[in-house]
């Protein structure tokens, strides 16, 4: 797919619904009493394999225009799927239902795509097991296809090495089904969808610091979910606006929840002008509506607590760095190389060239910004992320740049496309 210079983007955006609360309102509402209603819910790639999971696992899940209905069976209401659970691109649906399948009393093997093959699970894999689940890596490279038989769990305290939200919530969703509470304390917070869906679910899990626990349940509730637009969606639009000469964007009803907001603080230390409009809540999650207008940016340091609050947005962000004036370092944030592609790596070579001074160290990368960039053939490696971050590069490059895999957004953005072409061509 071609991209070019864009004119200035005006006018207004509503971004699809968080993917990581999405995923969850399908697993959560599966293993509730009832039926759970979803609207808003993210119809990309992603979300679409917990679906067709979940149904293999029994439960019934009508897709119709405007929700989705999950008709729980219970904690204790899933039934061995006929075959291996497919779960495509998506590292959400592989980490964390693996904590649910661990409770079980049956046996399942799970695989997805060739990214998701090669992504570590030996990180969900070891508190699992630490709670008395089997899970094993069939190929014996601690990585998916994986084989999890149900076994009755304990509760642990498990310090995780990493920030991950997907280990936290793995661990938690085990816990539901462990004989005593479970912990997991984080080296720093990662996003909190888990603990605040949970909660509404009935769940009783606490927050301290960086420390989630969970109490064993007896039972989930059905619940009714609007869920918020995604601000990983919403960060291309962010980006656009901020980039491309005499933009204004309103981009409507985006969660803002503090652990994942790190974009907003990032870009505002940068110099971005974001105002945030019609502040509100939904279940629990901050929403609001953001207004992005073109912004001269300087550059920045990007570090420490503030990594697992915008990790998704890091590839945006190397991409904003590029125009802004001065040195913008990134680092704590080797987790950027086991995502759906290596991207440390990707961002790199594909801003590289077109033109940018960036280089790579071993936990992130150092972009002197300023250089202009020209157009390039990109190779997205099949990363949504990827795609969209130098769909928007593009707008404010020179020349034709050419994206390589383009399609793959429909992991989780399916329309992207068109609803950037509208911005780019709206004239109010
Ligand atoms: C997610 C957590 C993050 C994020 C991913 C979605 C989630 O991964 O990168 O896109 O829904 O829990 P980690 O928690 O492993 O960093």
């Amino acid at each position: 797919m071609k991209f070019t210079r864009a004119e200035a983007l005006k006018g207004t955006v509503t971004v699809p619904g968080d993917k990581s609360i999405s995923h969850r309102c399908i697993m959560f509402g599966a293993l509730s009493d009832g039926t759970t209603r979803v609207t808003n819910f993210l119809k990309g790639a992603d979300c679409l394999s917990t679906i067709q999971c979940f149904r293999k696992l029994g439960i019934r899940i009508d897709d119709t225009a405007d929700e989705i209905l999950i008709h729980g069976k219970g904690l204790h209401g899933l039934t061995a799927p006929g075959g291996p659970l497919d779960t495509g691109n998506s590292g959400t649906t592989t980490r964390l239902i693996c904590g649910i399948l661990a409770g079980q009393d049956f046996t399942t093997s799970l695989n997805g795509d060739a990214s998701i093959q090669s992504r570590p699970m030996k990180r969900v894999m070891d508190p699992l097991s630490r709670m008395g689940a089997r899970i094993e890596s069939l190929r014996h490279n601690d990585c998916a296809p994986l084989l999890i038989s149900g076994s009755p769990l304990h509760g642990i305290h498990y310090q995780s090495p990493v920030a991950s939200a997907q280990v936290k919530s793995c661990i938690l969703l085990a816990g539901l089904y462990a004989d005593s509470p479970t912990s997991v304390t984080e080296p720093c917070r990662s996003r909190d969808h888990s603990e605040i869906l949970l909660r509404h679910f009935g769940a009783s899990v606490k927050t301290e610091g960086t420390t989630a626990s969970i109490e064993p349940e007896p039972a989930l509730h059905a619940q009714e979910i609007r869920v918020p637009g995604d601000i990983s969606s919403a960060a291309y639009f962010i980006a656009a606006g901020l980039l491309v000469q005499g933009s204004e964007i309103l981009i409507r009803n985006v969660g803002i929840n503090p652990t994942r907001d790190g974009l907003l603080r990032v870009c505002r230390d940068m110099g971005a002008d974001i105002t945030l409009l019609n502040e509100d809540r939904s279940q629990g999650e901050p929403t609001a509506d953001l207004l992005v207008r073109h912004s001269s940016l300087h550059g920045t340091t990007v570090e420490g607590a503030l990594i697992p609050t915008l990790i998704d947005e890091l590839p945006v962000v190397a991409a904003l760095a590029c125009f802004a004036r001065g040195t913008t370092v990134i680092r704590d944030a080797q987790e950027l190389k086991v995502k759906e592609s290596n991207r440390i790596d990707v961002m790199v070579k594909n801003l590289s060239a077109m033109g940018a001074q960036i280089t790579a160290t071993k936990d992130g990368m150092i972009i002197e910004g300023g250089a202009p960039l020209h157009g390039a053939v990109i190779d997205s490696r099949l990363d949504h992320r990827i795609a969209m971050t130098f769909a928007v590069a593009a707008l404010a490059a020179d020349g034709e740049t050419h994206i390589q895999g383009a399609d793959c957004v429909r992991i989780s953005y399916p329309g992207f496309y068109e609803d950037l072409h509208r911005l780019c061509h709206s004239s109010c």
